[in-house]
């Protein structure tokens, strides 16, 4: 987390998408006012909230590539380690699409994922692996209407920082 929360100020009132058990909300939710999380798994989604009612973190069922939230409405986004639970090429798209609509103006969408391995494929016999390949993730980014601040990869990973453009006036 670290490595890609490294000098991005999300803002107040952040998205992180596939929370999962909640690792990484729990790292991240001391340092935003609000975090709102959103996890397609309902019986994730319903340990989660619970173990976080009375907290900063909202806890959402729902699916991250048609969220029941108004355009422009968080200040940031975030993604660790979910993108390649995402069934298709095309809804990953669709996924991104959607985080750049529910964004305000100038807010970042930031997150890392893993690259595709035999380790990768071992631990995925039976789930959904589909990896996005780092080469081009940035034009998918642009794509859906961010400006691309960074991509960067190392042996396993690849990370990403991506901004929706302000508003022009
Ligand atoms: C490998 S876990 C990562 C959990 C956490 N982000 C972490 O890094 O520890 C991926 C999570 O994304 C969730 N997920 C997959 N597709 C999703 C979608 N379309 N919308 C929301 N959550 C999704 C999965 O149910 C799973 O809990």
């Amino acid at each position: 987390m670290p490595w890609v929360l490294s000098g991005v100020d999300l803002g107040p009132n952040v998205l992180e998408l596939g929370p999962g058990p909640g690792l990484t909300t729990d790292l991240l939710r001391p340092t935003v006012r609000c975090l709102t999380a959103i996890e397609v798994d309902p019986k994730l989604a319903d340990s989660l909230g619970s173990r976080l009612r009375g907290s900063n973190v909202q806890v959402v069922a729902g699916d991250a590539t048609a969220m029941p939230f108004p355009d422009a409405h968080f200040s940031g986004g975030v993604s660790f380690t979910m993108l390649h639970h995402v069934p298709s090429p095309e809804l990953q798209d669709k996924l991104l699409r959607e985080l750049w609509r529910v964004l305000k103006p100038g807010g970042v969408f930031v997150g890392s994922d893993s690259l595709q391995s035999l380790f990768m494929r071992l631990i995925h016999i039976g789930d959904t692996l589909v990896p996005m390949n780092p080469d081009t993730v940035g034009a998918r980014l642009e794509a859906a209407g961010f400006d691309v601040l960074e991509v960067e990869k190392n042996s396993h990973a690849f990370r990403f920082q991506a901004r929706k453009p302000s508003a022009r006036l």
